[in-house]
């Protein structure tokens, strides 16, 4: 039996179908801070399966212990976390509490049951400006400009130390590039709270009349067309590449990395002209100035999670695009309609 945590989040609740889809037992742990109980409905009727749901905190030892104690768990998945980069800087001690200290709470009931297999749900944020391109899981890690950036560094490294203390445990962490688009029913899919972070959300919104226009946060980096290129993954593929990863770590013992993107970068505006084919609308945007803390140009080497892991992303950006505006034109209000 697999504990999900954080599984009625964007990623985790494609996780739960992927699982579910795969034949796995799961029990979800999640607080529902930054989600809805409808996702997790709504994937129990596209897979016709159930899962066990345990409405509760990371941070709440009596809690964890009590799933360890009466569930038969193999390994967990751990994706319950903040993860807006603008509130961790207002509020830091918040996402320490919440990121650090619910990951420490996780590991030590982990621990105390035995339980030593953890698949961990790490972002490129951890190599920050990085001196090359594309980025491979061989460049170092450099201290994160803000306090959730620094929460993904800080469990990083509380894992790979309980690996070394410990090498009967068996540790993955992912990094992620860029997260985006949904499943292809247009059942599930990403719904922020209040105004998005990030790019796709915030075209979707455009495009669904949610919002009038997109900023484009500046247009003079050092690129092919001045906008920032990220590394833009489907959130299928991502899920994928976790199961890869689960399979890896049940027959490897160890501490391992491996980056989940897809080795190419697309500009800002090559997503917006991609979404508007994709979807028959105009997004109308205006160049803005830059975004404290970003960086020009941030794409994957995913040689290593091929080589190992025998996982490559499959789905093209038209897909990424398809489906973001299939669950966005289905749900403009995400899962409050
Ligand atoms: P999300 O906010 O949609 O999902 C996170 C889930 O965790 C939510 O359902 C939330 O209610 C739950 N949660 C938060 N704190 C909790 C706590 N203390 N106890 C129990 N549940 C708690 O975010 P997501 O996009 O699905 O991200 C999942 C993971 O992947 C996070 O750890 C995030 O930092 C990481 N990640 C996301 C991205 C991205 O672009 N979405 C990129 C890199 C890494
Ligand atoms: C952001 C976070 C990063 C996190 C990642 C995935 C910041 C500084 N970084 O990264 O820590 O791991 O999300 O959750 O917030 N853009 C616009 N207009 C918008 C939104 C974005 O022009 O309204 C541009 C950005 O400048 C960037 C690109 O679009 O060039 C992608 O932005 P975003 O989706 O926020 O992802 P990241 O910046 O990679």
């Amino acid at each position: 039996m697999i504990l999900l945590t954080g599984g009625a989040g964007y990623i985790g609740s494609h996780m739960l179908l992927k699982l579910l889809e795969s034949n796995h037992k799961v029990v979800v742990l999640d607080n529902l801070l930054n989600s809805s109980y409808e996702s997790i409905k709504r994937v129990e009727a596209l897979s016709n399966k159930q899962c066990i749901f345990v409405e509760g905190n990371i941070r709440d030892s009596e809690c964890l212990n009590s799933i360890f104690n009466k569930y038969n768990i193999d390994a967990v998945l751990h994706f319950a976390g903040l993860k807006a980069v603008g509130e961790s800087t207002e509020k830091p001690l918040l996402y320490f509490d919440n990121n650090i200290s619910g990951s420490l709470q996780l590991l030590m009931s982990m621990q105390k049951y035995s339980v030593k297999k953890i698949v961990f749900s790490s972002s490129a944020t951890v190599y920050g400006d990085p001196d090359e391109l594309p980025i491979s899981e061989e460049c170092p890690m450099s201290m994160p400009t803000n306090p959730y950036g620094y929460t993904k560094m800080a469990v990083e490294q509380m894992l790979m130390q309980v690996v070394e203390s410990d090498p009967t445990w068996s540790v993955a962490t992912l990094r992620y590039f860029n997260p985006v688009g949904a499943h292809d029913s247009g059942m599930i899919g990403e719904d922020p709270n209040g105004t998005p972070n990030n790019l796709l959300p915030y075209i979707a919104q455009v495009a669904v009349g949610k919002r009038d226009k997109l900023f484009v946060y500046g247009n003079d980096y050092a690129t092919y067309d001045g906008t920032g290129i990220r590394d833009y993954i489907h959130v299928m593929d991502l899920v994928e590449g976790h199961l890869s990863a689960l399979d890896y770590i049940v027959n490897n013992l160890g501490y391992h990395v491996w980056n989940l993107g897809t080795g190419s970068g697309h500009s800002v505006l090559d997503m917006v002209k991609a979404f508007e084919k994709a979807s028959n609308t105009n997004i109308p945007y205006q160049i803005v100035e830059k975004r404290a803390g970003d960086i020009a140009s941030c794409y994957a080497d995913a040689t290593k999670a091929h080589q190992q892991l025998n996982w490559f992303a499959q789905r093209s950006i038209e897909d990424m695009m398809e489906d973001t505006w299939r669950w966005q034109s289905k749900n403009p209000d995400g899962y409050t309609n």
